[in-house]
């Protein structure tokens, strides 16, 4: 059975200040948790060095929202995998859809850092998801699917089994709106058959797809419930200890 990955992306939100209340009752909170859920919390560069001394010895990782494909050169603003791999970061979220839609990122530059993420042994959380117009044009399907193929060019059996994928209909992020826990999981089977097509069934089977876009801690039970839906990739409600906890915690009762 594939584990839940419940992981907290902040998004710009939290000053050092901030952060260190946030993690610590997080910290708090999952106390006694027991239950097999990986837990990764995604803080702005600049917190994360703190938030690593804050989880050390704790069952919380350290993911970034973003990097670059170098690993060191002039590229002004820039932070390199190497980089975050050396102050303790396990995962990197790799083409969300407001970096598609803020700063143009497409398919083949993200498949880049997923390369080079790889390269320095981070595990890219990678983002598709299709917007309102197209899912109400009917081309959900071909988007994602063209979204998946773009992002995982190139990549090895061995590289698969090192990703996690986080399906989000941008549609559905930070609008209260959730994909129905149907919609969610036909899109994450058709997923799963296209990585079978590309790769194997095997591999497949055992890769981790999230699912984001308005998870809360009333609808994270039922979606995370779904036969294809492996965890979550939660924005707002990641922001507050109380929601990100109980959404853990409804992982932990699936699971
Ligand atoms: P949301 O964001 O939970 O606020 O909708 C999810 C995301 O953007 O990853």
């Amino acid at each position: 059975m594939r584990r839940k990955v419940i992981a907290g992306n902040w998004k710009m939100n939290k000053d050092i200040q901030e952060t260190v209340t946030l993690v610590n009752e997080i910290k708090e909170r999952l106390n006694g948790f027991n239950k097999n859920v990986e837990v990764v919390i995604c803080p702005p560069f600049v917190s994360l060095v703190v938030a690593c001394g804050l989880i050390k010895g704790t069952m919380i990782k350290l993911g970034a929202q973003n990097m670059y494909h170098q690993n060191d050169g002039a590229f002004t603003g820039e932070v390199s995998a190497r980089m975050l791999k050396a102050i303790g970061c396990e995962y990197v979220i790799l083409g969300h859809s407001e970096r598609r839609q803020y700063f143009k990122e497409t398919n083949e530059f993200i498949n880049l850092k997923v390369k080079q993420a790889l390269a320095n042994n981070l595990t890219p959380i990678i983002c598709v998801g299709e917007t309102l117009e197209e899912r109400e044009s009917g081309v959900t399907d071909q988007i994602v699917s063209t979204q998946v193929k773009g992002v995982l060019a190139g990549l090895t059996q061995n590289d698969i089994e090192k990703i996690v994928l986080a399906y989000e209909p941008v549609w559905a992020i930070g609008t209260g709106k959730t994909a129905t826990n149907e919609q969610a999981n036909q899109v994450h089977k058709l997923i799963r058959k296209l990585v079978a097509q590309l790769y194997s069934w095997a591999l497949a089977e055992k890769l981790i797809i999230q699912y984001g876009g308005s998870v809360n801690q009333q609808n994270a039970f039922e979606l995370l419930s779904q036969s294809d839906i492996d965890g979550a990739l939660v924005g707002g409600a990641c922001l507050k200890a109380d929601s990100f906890v109980s959404i853990i915690g409804a992982a932990g009762e699936v699971g």
